[in-house]
């Protein structure tokens, strides 16, 4: 065979063929797999639950509202907003909300001078928490009526130290920013689900996320609340994405709010993965080898297989012109609105994780957003 299609051949195939077999192993999993736990179905303890709020004063009510509608005894749970200098007045209509409309659990509003984070302000938050259960969610977000409960669940196992909850997409089919995100949302929760009852998932979001209490001295500063799983991982526990914990989310329908978004997310996970790697070498990780090759691979690896994948076509291309004709068959594929969403979901997905590589090797990770 010819040399530029051999490399073409050979670059495909090591570009797509780990991820296909990792997704069918997961999904099986996910699926089929066991969950090797002993659950307690009444588990009750004690939960401070910690909502991180920068300008949310659009949502902030809404918020503890929804909080207010948990099915959980209101003596069992308490709640820490954090305001990091919010410049829309958060502080101001949380404290009159508060005043106005006792809610059942105790609140409590916590008010830093300046904005460092997130991370951060989770932090000073959690020094002031006194539940057995850490939990944590953002103030744009809402839960279901049973999302605590069936997310507490799960912690009474001795063996998981956190666990975090799914998505729900409120406007999935919005715009194909939207759609695309909900494809990408179908893949990962089976892969992420897989990596959970295999042993563990640290791809955790703090919209949904519970810690017990005495095994998290810190959210991770760096790598969000992916970083806060990964430090439980490495003393010896699990922590497990759950299949009936809910939070529902509305996604942004514009691209340029989404690309925003999206990088961010992926600086962290490279982020996150680049510190797994470097406590490979060391073998000094604890996480189950295949789940961080796999990881590795996906986030660090694969984004340059996709350059080079895009490079060999090119090449293909330009050395035999006529396969230029298999270009009309674009169309017919842009037709089909969810092959269309695929190929940009693909597309999309391998430049964030370029520009997040890129992001991370140049040390500027972003610990502050445009809110
Ligand atoms: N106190 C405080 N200080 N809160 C903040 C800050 C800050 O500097 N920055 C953001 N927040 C709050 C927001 O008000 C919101 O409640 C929550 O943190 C999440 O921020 P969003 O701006 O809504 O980000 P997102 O929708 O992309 O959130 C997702 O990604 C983040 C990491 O990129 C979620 O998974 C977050 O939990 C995650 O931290
Ligand atoms: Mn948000």
């Amino acid at each position: 065979m010819n040399f530029v299609i051999s490399l073409f051949v050979i670059v495909t195939v090591i570009h797509i063929t780990p991820v296909a077999i990792y997704y069918l192993s997961m999904r099986r999993k996910a699926q089929k797999g066991p969950w090797n736990l002993s659950l307690d179905e009444d588990y009750s303890p004690t939960v401070t639950l910690i909502v991180a709020a920068y300008n949310e004063a659009n949502t902030i009510l809404n918020k503890i509202r929804n909080i207010t509608e948990l099915d959980y005894p209101a003596d069992k749970l308490d709640v820490i907003i954090v305001d990091s200098a919010s410049t829309d007045g958060t502080p101001r209509i949380t404290e009159e909300y508060l005043q106005n409309n006792k809610p059942p659990f105790k609140t409590f509003l916590m008010e830093e001078n300046r904005r460092e984070g997130k991370a951060k302000a989770l932090n000073h938050a959690l020094q002031q928490a006194s539940g057995s259960i850490v939990a944590t969610s953002d103030a744009d977000c809402l839960w279901t009526r049973g999302s605590l409960r069936n997310a507490l669940k799960y912690l009474s196992d001795d063996s998981i130290a956190a666990v975090c909850g799914q998505e729900v997409l409120l406007n999935p089919k919005d715009s194909s920013a939207t759609r695309t995100e909900s494809q990408h949302r179908d893949f990962f929760n089976l892969i992420r689900l897989g990596e959970s009852k295999t042993h563990s998932t640290i791809a955790f979001e703090g919209a949904l996320a519970l810690y017990k209490r005495k095994l998290l001295q810190r959210f991770d500063e760096d790598c969000d609340d992916s970083g806060s799983a990964l430090n439980l991982v490495q003393q010896g526990y699990r922590t497990i994405l759950v299949p009936d914990a809910f939070f529902l989310n509305p996604f942004p329908s514009k691209w340029s709010v989404k690309i925003s978004k999206k990088t961010r997310r992926a600086q962290h996970l490279v982020g996150l993965w680049w510190k797994c790697l470097k406590l490979a070498i060391r073998r000094k990780l604890k996480l189950d080898p295949w789940i961080s090759a796999a990881n590795v691979f996906l986030y660090l690896i694969n984004p340059f297989l996709f350059a080079l994948f895009l490079g060999t076509i090119i090449l293909v291309l330009i050395t035999y012109p006529f396969l230029l004709l298999l270009l009309l068959l674009l169309p017919f594929i842009a037709i089909v609105p969810k092959m269309r969403d695929s190929l940009i979901l693909y597309l999309t997905n391998h430049l964030f994780l370029l520009y997040a590589i890129f992001v991370e090797s140049s040390g500027r990770k972003q610990v502050i957003w445009k809110k």
